[in-house]
């Protein structure tokens, strides 16, 4: 059950959120194309952005003081989403570091792709809107693709925090340790739950699954379910070096759908001790949280807006 502490970390980050939905909306109307598609979902798809805008500020204030930092986006979105059945407006995941100031510090490089042709121009079209002074590269590319020309493209570059969105799994196993091996980099990733699950047994995606998990061609084991599937994924991550990692269950609060998040990074001289605080903190907050409630304070913090 949420309390009144989880309300307010809510409040505080999503009313943000939804600041910037609301103005890349006004802006998005200046769109000359017939549509500018927005990625709807409902409330739940709130919290993983929720997350993301959270730990902008601890990775850019530990990081990008020091160091070239690079923004990596490879299921980009068109950059606009709206939650929930109020189709509130939140800037998708590319446009969060560009449209909020989290840090004194910002990303040097933001790299994006996004396969659909018609998100991947609304994308660019609302980039352009915002105008930001860091000009990201943005690329209709297959994001299994990208991996191989992050090197050249982050030439200069230090460190990454590279946020992993696909709706299913498009990502191949075999392409996120490329990714990892090839450069320095803290990752996010949306681990589909509940799509991997309704699939663990069924023969005709049975090789979509086993290249999603990165099963080394192992047979799944007939009592397999959702704990084997995060826990042979967070086992197969530690082995790429990315030792330090977490599983955040997001519930939908309707029916049993859900998602996790898994943030993943490597662990530091200093034996990264950041991590637990941060992302503790964050799981216990999100895990008493669902899509349902993140419904009701939207209406709380859209009346609040309103009125001023
Ligand atoms: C869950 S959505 C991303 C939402 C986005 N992160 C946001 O916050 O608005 C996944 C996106 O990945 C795109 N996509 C699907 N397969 C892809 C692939 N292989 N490479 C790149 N993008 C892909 C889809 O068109 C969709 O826009």
């Amino acid at each position: 059950m949420a309390k009144l502490e989880d309300r307010d970390w809510i409040i505080k980050h999503l009313g943000k959120l939804m600041q910037a939905g609301k103005e890349i909306l006004d802006k998005s109307t200046l769109i000359p194309t017939k549509e500018s598609p927005t990625y709807d979902k409902g409330y739940w798809t709130g919290l993983k952005l929720i997350l993301l805008k959270y730990y902008l500020k601890p990775y850019l204030d530990i990081l990008a003081q020091r160091k070239r930092v690079a923004y990596i986006d490879l299921f980009a979105g068109p950059g606009l989403t709206r939650i929930g059945d109020s189709k509130v407006p939140v800037p998708g995941s590319p446009l969060i570091p560009l449209t909020l100031k989290e840090s004194n510090w910002q990303f040097s490089s933001f790299i994006f792709s996004e396969l659909d042709i018609k998100y991947y121009n609304a994308l660019k079209e609302r980039i352009s809107l915002i105008n930001p002074s860091v000009k990201p590269q943005v690329f209709q590319e297959d994001a299994n693709n990208m991996v191989e020309r992050l090197p050249i493209l982050l030439k200069g570059i230090d460190h990454a925090l590279v946020f992993l969105d696909p709706e299913g799994m498009e990502m191949r196993w075999e392409s996120l340790a490329k990714l990892c091996k090839s450069i320095d980099c803290d990752l996010i990733i949306n681990f589909p739950s509940s799509g991997v699950v309704r699939n663990l047994h069924n023969s005709q995606t049975a090789l979509t699954i086993e290249n999603f998990l990165g099963t080394g061609g192992k047979p799944i084991p007939p009592e397999a379910g959702e704990e084997w599937a995060i826990k042979l994924y967070r086992d197969n991550l530690m082995g790429i070096g990315k030792d330090i990692s977490t599983e955040i269950k997001v519930s939908s609060g309707e029916g049993d759908f859900h998602y996790h998040l898994i943030p993943a990074v490597k662990t530091t001289a200093g034996k990264s001790p950041w991590f637990n605080p941060i992302f503790g903190e964050a799981k216990k907050k999100i895990e008493r949280m669902t899509g349902h409630v993140l419904g009701f304070i939207s209406e709380q913090i859209e009346g609040k807006q309103s009125t001023l």
